[in-house]
């Protein structure tokens, strides 16, 4: 039985061993990508523009168009890198867990999309029992919530005040916080692939961005020992929870 144990824990170790150097490649393998693919984009980008600038006489209307259109693509994928690079730093960066109150957190990404909620004339109610501590990276979960905001903020309803919801609860060995809105929602089947990459409900006419957000905030979410998922119906908003090790 004992022999049995051994030779399971060694398996697990080396199985292990073998996802961290795959993990390890993976991440290289995203970086390189990511920063090679901008220098041909820069080259792309930069000839287009003096093709615009300096032969647009020689263009007919329907050659513009072309030139406009390559250059809207270049644009596009430039995003695209730049998000790509944003999803590996936060799967690189060196996370640091602090016992923290969330709340000056929270009322500092608030303050700072005032403008913004101003301008919708949303209104945001914070609700959270004194003295509730999470362990988390600072950066790590301030990026989190500010995604969060941020979709709350994009995906409301035409011709319906924005109401924003930020809550939460100490469990036993927990703390959960949630940010509720009243906006578009979505489909509950959906709930899972929202959270990977540049995978989106909409499309980017109507509601701009590339799909990234929530990609990042379920990686700092893992990389800081909690999880997150979201409950929704079309419709009537979607509510986001954040679990995280008190
Ligand atoms: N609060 C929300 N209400 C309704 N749908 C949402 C909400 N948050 C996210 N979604 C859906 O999940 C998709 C993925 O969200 P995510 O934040 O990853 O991307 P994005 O906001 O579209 O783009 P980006 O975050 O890169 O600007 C969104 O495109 C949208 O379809
Ligand atoms: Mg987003």
């Amino acid at each position: 039985m004992r022999r049995l144990n051994a030779e399971l824990e060694a398996r697990v170790r080396e199985r292990t061993a073998q996802l961290e150097v795959a993990n390890q490649e993976l991440d290289t393998f995203a970086y390189s990508v990511s920063h090679d693919l901008k220098a041909p984009l820069r080259g792309i980008d930069g000839y287009s523009r003096l093709l615009l600038e300096d032969y647009v006489q020689h263009l007919d209307d329907e050659g513009r168009l072309f030139v406009e259109n390559i250059r809207r693509g270049t644009q596009r994928m430039g995003v695209l890198i730049d998000d790509l690079l944003a999803y590996s730093r936060m799967e690189r960066r060196v996370l640091h867990r602090n016992a923290l109150d969330p709340r000056r957190m929270i009322e500092g990404i608030v303050t700072g999309c005032a403008d913004e909620l101003c301008m919708r004339g949303a209104t945001v109610r914070v609700s959270l029992p004194a003295a509730l501590q999470v362990q988390a990276d600072p950066e790590g979960l301030a990026q989190v919530l500010r995604n969060l905001m941020d979709n709350a903020l994009k995906f409301g309803r035409a011709g319906v005040p924005l109401q924003i919801d930020i809550g939460g609860c100490a469990g036993s060995d927990t703390t959960m916080l949630w940010v509720r809105d009243n906006g578009i929602g979505f489909d509950p089947q959906f709930h899972e692939c929202i959270f990977e990459i540049f995978q989106r409900l909409q499309r980017a006419e109507d509601y701009p961005g590339t799909g990234i957000g929530l990609a990042i905030a379920r990686k700092a979410m893992q990389r800081m020992g909690g999880r997150i998922w979201a409950e929704s119906t079309p419709g009537q908003g979607a509510t986001f929870f954040l679990e995280l090790p008190a």
